[in-house]
């Protein structure tokens, strides 16, 4: 790990090499709930047909549920900043933990829809919250040279949330017969799909015990030598930590005492920073990458590919997703956050026109003609892949470290909760939208992937290698 870690920015303190092993062992944990986030968010696809059949509901109420839950996660990543701010970013996890826990067994056991939707509502809160605490916890511990690669665990470990839950998905289905109501331990598939979810979120739970809580949060509640310990426990022995902590602190008192009042500024309501983390949420939505995950299946079935194949076509684009962001991983404290995100939009755009292109054509016997067909699918791969090693991994960086520690929590409360609204409206628009015109719809996803090129150039500043009592 150390040979390829980018040189340390000078002045900037860094982690002793005996320190690194701990640091990713804190920064895995907490990503943990990145992984239920990816998990959660996406297993309801296997779901949704057996749900549809055993409450006997039309697609419109069908499409209610699903969506209700990333209202949960918008009130849920809009809240976990100030239940962070005062009690402490590890309770925090602690209390999404067992709300992760009580939505998978609460909606693995339903007794009618009503209650299903609310422990869909319930596991949305969680996954809002663990949206915000994962990179906000990881940039105050992360030792500034490490700070890109080790935010990006959150990344990936929500692409590796999404995968496992295709796989699991498509084991139970199998097990059960190829039928999402077929029984399996007493209960049908689609009960225990969403009741797998209890095993990491026990573990999520748990790993949270054993990580410390950040010093940026104990320094703000007068717990300097705490959070000294803590400091040195992540950064090893030869730094200055009187000197870190006085730097934490002068920051600290540098805005004013943290409220949501602090967000405020300015003539557009927020301050220009929270606009900022609210447009790289919301780009990063508009480009339409969930649709390439809630709907992938539906989308290449749409064009005439078999269920079989379509489910494959999913699992493939979750690898690149991953290899995506492991590339990501490798480049982000090395060439910088804004040369990625510029790298992935321009590729994106690329990928987007194609598959805009590809859908263009009149459908023949119900499929697109060869050609188009095969460009469809290398240009959804293409977008994945530049979204992965890009704007995936870059946001969430974004997010946890470019805000002053004052209204760090509060202020990617705000942008994360702005990004699951986006999702909400990229989700429930495609259907329309598809409907009316499927290569209109990309073109729109590949305009809004070109303006995020200036909007990125214009507004966004570079935090690579500097120390988060820096930013703001
Ligand atoms: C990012 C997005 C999330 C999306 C995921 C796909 O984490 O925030 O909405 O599902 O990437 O990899």
């Amino acid at each position: 790990m150390t040979s390829t870690a980018q040189a340390p920015t000078p002045g900037a303190p860094t982690a002793h090499p005996d320190h690194l092993g701990h640091v990713i062992f804190i920064a895995a944990a907490a990503a943990m709930g990145g992984f239920l986030f990816g998990y959660d968010s996406s297993v309801i696809n296997g779901a949704v047909e057996a749900i549809r059949d055993r409450y006997d509901i039309g697609s419109a109420a069908l499409a209610q549920v699903i969506a209700i839950a990333l209202i949960g996660c918008a009130i849920g990543a809009a809240t976990a900043g100030r239940i962070a701010d005062r009690i402490g970013r590890i309770r925090c996890m602690q209390i999404a933990a067992g709300l992760f826990t009580v939505s998978a067994v609460g909606s693995a056991l339903p007794f009618a829809l009503w209650d299903l939707a609310l422990w869909r509502i319930i596991g949305g809160f969680a996954i809002g919250m663990a949206s915000v605490i994962g990179p906000a916890y990881i940039a105050e511990v992360a030792p500034p040279a490490y700070r890109g690669r080790l935010g990006s665990f959150q990344q990936a470990a929500i692409v590796v949330g999404i995968a496992i839950s295709q796989l699991v998905n498509w084991g139970l289905l199998n097990a059960a017969g190829g039928d999402q109501r077929g029984k399996l331990m007493g209960l049908e598939a689609w009960q225990v799909m969403l009741g797998v979810m209890v095993i990491p979120a026990v573990l999520y739970g748990l790993l949270s015990f054993a990580i410390p809580e950040s010093p940026r949060f104990l320094v703000s509640v007068g717990k300097r030598e705490r959070a000294k310990e803590i400091l040195e426990e992540v950064e090893g022995k030869d730094v200055d930590f009187d000197a870190r902590i006085a730097e934490i602190e002068h920051a600290m008192h540098r805005e004013e005492k943290s409220s949501f009042k602090d967000l405020l500024g300015g003539s557009f309501f927020f301050k220009p920073i929270v606009w900022i983390g609210i447009g790289l949420s919301v780009f990063q939505q508009f480009v339409g990458i969930n649709v390439a995950f809630y709907y992938s299946s539906t989308l290449w079935q749409s064009v005439g590919v078999d269920p079989t194949q379509s489910f494959f076509y999913s699992f493939t684009t979750s690898i690149i997703n991953i290899i995506g962001t492991v590339i990501a991983m490798i480049f982000v404290d090395r060439i910088g956050r804004k040369p990625l995100a510029l790298i992935g939009s321009a590729g994106m755009v690329v990928g987007l026109a194609l598959e805009a292109w590809a859908f263009s054509s009149p459908l023949v016997d119900g499929k697109l003609p060869a050609t188009q067909g095969w460009v469809a699918l290398v240009a959804a791969h293409i977008f994945v892949l530049f979204f992965a090693l890009s704007w995936g991994v870059v946001v969430w960086v974004f997010l946890g470290e470019m805000f002053p520690n004052r209204i760090r929590a509060a202020a990617l409360g705000v942008a994360a909760s702005a990004q699951w609204i986006a999702n909400w409206a990229i989700t429930a628009s495609f259907p329309s939208l598809a409907d009316w015109n499927l290569s209109g719809t990309y073109v729109i996803y590949a305009v809004f992937a070109a303006l995020s090129i200036p909007f990125v150039l214009k507004f966004v500043k570079e935090t690579k290698g500097k120390s988060l009592e820096e930013m703001g």
